[in-house]
């Protein structure tokens, strides 16, 4: 057995494919650098849901069918009572996407695509004691998650960063979270119990739950002079650096450039940036001493961090706005899981004691 299922292949699939030698991200047939560059969310519905509902619309339609979606499920914006805007962010937002009625159908899907953009802003305002925002169902999607945060337009070159962050994290084979939508898609349960497994699989700091910590790592080291006795102290500790090192990738997580790219063009707190890049390569210096048979890399989440940060979402709700963007891919394994037909059901090696007999 395989601790971690770790090289174990689990699915075929025509979405996407991690090549952790070569750093090399393709989703259906294009390398995620250059989605990131010229694809917008609803294309990234659009190129991710091909084939896979019968019914799917061209993209201008799909966005308007989103925007309505979006406004659909605000109305469950209401269910947000005082326990759960004391709530993480991500626990409210699994909270109140669990409220959505199941099913198979592309309507659903759209739902479940809208949920955490509607549920986030409204999570994040009501905490700040601010009414959420109606969603303007005639806007594309990244537009208006900014402007249901703010209740203010955004520029164009944020909705173009908001837009490449959201495609270059919508899919990446089968992580931890597309597996726990997949196993549970196979049930047959619906893709709203799909989208709630790989949220809760997602929330995990190993997982999804890092860009958080990365800001506090980058605040907490603050003068990069004192980067390497800050790493040095918290390896010393047993604790591991966020950001840095992935289950696939040998080499550089192509995300990590493709974000780095996105903030660079943002040209928003320019300081911020080389303040993190001089970190991230301290990093990776003490990472290449202490770990020297291990190659650990910069992964999605360094760059992420940076760019949610410049987009001004609350480090606690980064992992919501990566959900926004991974939804897309737990909806598409879902529904090629289900096309298959076959319920995932591995099995275990029992290690415990035998039952005793009566003499
Ligand atoms: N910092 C320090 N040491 C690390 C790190 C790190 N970020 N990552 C791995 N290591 C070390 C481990 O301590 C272990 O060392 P050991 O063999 O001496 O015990 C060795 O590298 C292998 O670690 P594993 O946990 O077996 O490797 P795995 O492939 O399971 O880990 C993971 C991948 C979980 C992402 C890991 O690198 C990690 O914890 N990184 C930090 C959290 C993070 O950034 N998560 C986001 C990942 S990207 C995403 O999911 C979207």
């Amino acid at each position: 057995m395989t601790e971690g299922l770790e090289n174990v292949v689990a699915a075929e699939t025509v979405l996407s494919e991690v090549d952790g030698a070569a750093g090399r991200l393709v989703i259906r047939g294009a390398l995620v650098e250059d989605l990131a560059r010229h694809v917008r969310f609803a294309g990234m519905v659009h190129l991710l849901f091909d084939g896979f509902f019968a019914e799917l619309p061209d993209e201008a339609t799909l966005a308007r069918r989103l925007g309505e979606a979006r406004v659909a499920v605000f109305a469950d914006v209401a269910a947000l009572d005082a326990k759960l805007i004391a709530a993480p962010p991500i626990e409210a937002i699994r909270a109140l996407s669990a409220r959505l009625p199941d099913g198979d159908d592309l309507a659903t899907a759209l739902r479940l695509l809208a949920a955490p953009a509607v549920f986030t802003a409204a999570h994040a305002r009501a905490r700040a004691g601010l009414r959420p925002v109606v969603p303007d169902a005639r806007l594309d999607h990244a537009a208006d998650i900014l402007r249901m945060m703010r209740d203010a337009p955004a520029a164009a070159e944020e909705i173009a960063a908001l837009d490449a962050y959201l495609v270059t994290v919508s899919d990446h084979g089968l992580n931890a979270s597309t597996f726990a939508a997949r196993v549970v898609a196979s049930t047959r349960a619906g893709l709203t119990s799909a989208v709630i497994a790989g949220l809760s699989a997602l929330k995990g700091p190993l997982h999804g739950g890092a860009p958080g910590p990365v800001i506090e790592m980058l605040d907490a080291i603050g003068d990069p002079d004192n980067a390497r006795a800050w790493l040095e102290a918290a390896l010393r500790r047993g604790e591991r650096l966020m950001g840095f090192g992935h289950r696939i990738y040998r080499v550089r997580d192509p995300r990590a450039d493709a974000l780095k790219q996105a903030v660079r063009r943002l040209q928003r707190n320019a300081g911020r940036l080389a303040h993190a890049e001089a970190i991230e390569a301290a990093a990776l210096a003490i990472l290449r001493e202490r770990k020297p048979d291990r190659s650990l890399e910069t992964n999605v989440e360094f760059y992420t961090a940076l760019l949610l940060e410049a987009l001004a979402f609350q480090p606690d709700a980064f992992t919501c706005v990566f959900a926004m963007g991974r939804t897309i891919g737990w909806i598409a394994h879902a529904r090629e899981q289900l096309a298959s037909g076959k319920l995932i059901r591995p099995q275990s090696r029992y290690h415990g004691p035998e039952p005793l007999r009566a003499a």
